[in-house]
């Protein structure tokens, strides 16, 4: 488990994130955050520092292509002080694309775009074409075409960014270049408002990870805002989220679910049906990897 104590000036800042990947985000919109930088800015730059990482296997460069062998990645953004959204899903040749979200939210009449109308715009605001399959992702993907049965379903590792800033502002952001070897065209839960991410500064913020063809089945990043609204703890609802999931008539459609929440206070949440959930945290305590175990063990 990985501490990193750092300076800290204001005391409700905090930003949480999903799997150990999920720390350097943290610490550098935590680092952003006590810089002055404003929060949408911290998150993207939080975000990209895990999408421009080539380790990370399921984000940005260095994430896994669709069966095609082609890059098609999904970010959002979504700001809590008035509910606006910036969203693309299926972009390719982009190394970034959270930065493009929140071009979208910054720049585009909609909320929402997809495949070349996606890469269109991109490249209309300066965002260079950049292959963002690595040698590794290509290799494994080789490997997959050379050795798995089509339709095999690898990891869909979401970095997942919810963050608070002292002024009560909450942000969440989306990350992913989805299931390994996905169908072309397949979008999950990440880039969709309510599914992938949620915030309302009024209630909380979410993310979720995991299985987005079945997550998206529960809006569960809007489902936990909402039990904050009503009342509860960011872990309670947390735990709330994933239970629904469990209830699923005729029973939970996946395990792959995973959750983080944040309270406008400044309070951290996480709830998994995995055996076990790394999530990443920054607040005035410094940075640290958490791990949750399934809410039914
Ligand atoms: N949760 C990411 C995906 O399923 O695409």
């Amino acid at each position: 488990m990985t501490v990193q104590h750092i300076g800290v000036t204001e005391v409700r800042s905090a930003a949480i994130a999903t799997w150990d990947f999920g720390l350097r985000a943290v610490v550098e919109t935590g680092h952003a955050i006590t810089s002055g930088a404003s929060l949408l800015d911290a998150v993207e730059r939080g975000v990209n520092v895990v999408e421009l990482d080539a380790s990370v296997a399921t984000v940005g460069y260095g994430g896994a292509p669709n069966a095609a062998g082609v890059m098609e990645m999904d970010a959002a953004v979504m700001v809590g002080a008035d509910l606006s959204v910036g969203a693309v899903a299926g972009l390719q040749r982009c190394r970034r694309p959270i930065s493009v979200a929140r071009a979208v939210h910054d720049h585009c009449r909609h909320s929402m775009l997809v495949g070349s109308g996606a890469a269109e715009f991109a490249r209309q605001h300066g965002f260079p074409e950049e292959d963002a399959l690595s040698e590794a992702a290509r290799a494994a993907y080789e490997e997959w075409v050379a050795t798995q049965a089509p339709g095999t379903v690898h990891g869909h590792d979401t970095l997942g960014l919810c963050a608070l800033d002292a002024t009560g502002h909450l942000v969440a952001a989306c990350s992913t270049s989805g299931i390994s070897f996905k169908h072309p065209g397949r979008v999950g839960d990440s880039p969709i408002v309510g599914s992938g991410l949620y915030a309302d500064n009024r209630a909380g913020a979410a993310a979720a990870t995991g299985d987005g063809d079945h997550i998206q089945r529960f809006c569960l990043s809007f489902l936990a805002v909402e039990l904050m609204r009503a009342g509860a703890t960011a872990m309670e609802a947390c735990r709330q989220a994933v239970q629904r999931v469990l209830d699923t008539p005729g029973g939970p459609p996946t395990r792959e679910v995973s959750l983080v929440a944040l309270s406008p206070e400044g309070d951290l949440g996480a709830a998994t049906l995995l055996e076990r959930f790394e999530y990443a945290v920054w607040n005035a305590s410094g940075a640290e990897v958490r791990c949750v175990v399934a809410a039914d063990s």
